[in-house]
């Protein structure tokens, strides 16, 4: 596409002048007889160069420049003037983009065929670095998102590693707990030591109680880590049980809600078909909108999962509602962004992983919610017809 050039002088003879000069260079020539003239058009076309004069009547041609400067950044800006002082120079200068400052008359008028051509050459390369950058800026980052994203997926693993770990090696201690609280148990159930009045032997029962409900928490928590740690692998699929993901959810994030006051209510679907899934990965997403539901929800508050089986096509429904917050309808399309956070230690990306991850498994997560009255997470799997079990696995589960 041809050029944009303005010509603008008050002199009806040199703009003729001008434009005849210039004619030939297959530019798109306009011009202005004053400088109000000049700002007007400059307001409604995208010149690449502006020939200018600066005395005129009406608007003159520092005017044209600054006007120039706000609307068109990228315009070069030549200064043709009959009054050249240092000081109108530097005046021109400090207002704009000046390629050149050209005294009148000019001696040699193919001057202008030059000066026109350079300053285009350089607006272009300028035009042409800015999109260089932005083009860095963005490829940046995405960059940042995408290496974030693995941070998070390297440090998922990672605790994975440790879980295990810690895991195996608390595995033998519990269990010897589990078996001697049981055994004291017993024991004191059948020999009551005749010196320990009523109270005492209360006490000392319900304290053996608790060691033993304590116990077998702990041993739970163990396996849930075991079961997390084994399938942390990204790649590690397997046939899955959706209900005893979200039990296992429920492991660490049941006492999070309680002490905030929130009721959690349990409503799994017991006909649930088996999904072809990462289980680690899986309880990453329901963890998320689990702690999600419970930041938003105010003490007294209800957070309810529900578990249905879907038939066409053949999958998992999962609900998390909260009666929180809610959240606005012009954030319902940003909140599944990476880095989009409403709060102040979030780090935004909860929402854009567990989208990920059910998108990796083939589904799908919707949100639907009412600023004041609550949100619902819906987040569909589907089942997967006849898997086989990937043979690696089932060793390293049995290992
Ligand atoms: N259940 C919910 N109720 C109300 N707003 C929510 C709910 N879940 C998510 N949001 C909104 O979506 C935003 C993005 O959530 P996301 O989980 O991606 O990041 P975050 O929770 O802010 O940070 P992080 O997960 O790192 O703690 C939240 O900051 C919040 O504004
Ligand atoms: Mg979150």
């Amino acid at each position: 596409m041809a050029e944009r050039v303005l010509i603008v002088d008050d002199e009806e003879d040199l703009r003729y002048v001008y434009t005849r000069q210039l004619r030939g260079d297959g530019y798109l020539l306009d011009t202005a007889a004053d400088g109000e003239e000049a700002i007007e058009k400059i307001r409604h076309n995208e010149y690449a160069v502006i020939l200018t004069d600066m005395r005129m009547p009406r608007k003159d041609g520092l005017a044209v420049i600054a006007a120039a400067r706000e609307h068109l950044p990228d315009a070069e800006i030549i200064v043709l003037t009959g009054h050249g002082s240092l000081e109108n120079a530097l005046q021109a200068f400090k207002a704009g983009n000046i390629f050149e400052y050209l005294l009148k008359p000019l001696d040699d008028i193919a001057v202008l065929n030059t000066v026109v051509a350079r300053a285009l050459e350089r607006r272009n390369l300028r035009k042409h670095n800015r999109e260089l950058f932005e083009q860095l800026q963005r490829a940046y980052e995405e960059l940042r998102q995408k290496s974030e994203a693995l941070i998070q997926q390297e440090k998922m693993s990672a605790i994975g590693t440790l879980a295990a770990g810690v895991a195996h090696e608390l595995n033998n201690p519990l269990t010897a707990v589990v078996g001697f609280a049981q055994l004291v148990s017993e024991k004191l159930r059948s020999n009551r030591p005749a010196n320990w009045s009523d109270t005492e032997y209360e006490r000392v029962a319900q304290a053996i109680e608790n060691l033993v409900q304590g116990a077998h928490r702990a041993r739970d928590i163990v396996s849930c880590l075991l079961r997390f740690a084994r399938t942390s692998r990204p790649d590690a699929r397997s046939l899955v049980d959706i209900n005893q993901i979200l039990r296992d959810s429920f492991v660490f994030t049941e006492h999070l809600l309680l002490r905030h006051g929130i009721t959690l209510v349990k409503q799994l679907a017991p006909d649930l078909p088996p999904v072809w899934g990462n289980a680690a990965r899986l309880q990453h997403v329901f963890t998320n909108l689990l702690i999600n539901a419970q930041q938003a929800t105010p003490n007294g508050g209800t957070v309810r999962v529900l578990t249905e089986r879907n038939e066409e096509p053949k999958g998992v429904w999962i609900h998390v509602e909260d009666t929180g917050h809610g959240i606005p309808p012009e954030d319902l399309e940003k909140i599944f962004e990476p880095f989009y956070t409403r709060k102040a230690e979030g780090t935004g990306l909860g929402l854009s992983i567990a989208k990920q991850i059910v998108e990796e498994h083939g589904g799908e997560i919707r949100v639907f919610s009412k600023v004041g009255q609550g949100t619902r997470f819906s987040v569909f799997l589907p089942a997967t017809e006849a898997q086989t079990v990937d043979p690696s696995l089932t060793n390293r589960e049995a290992a």
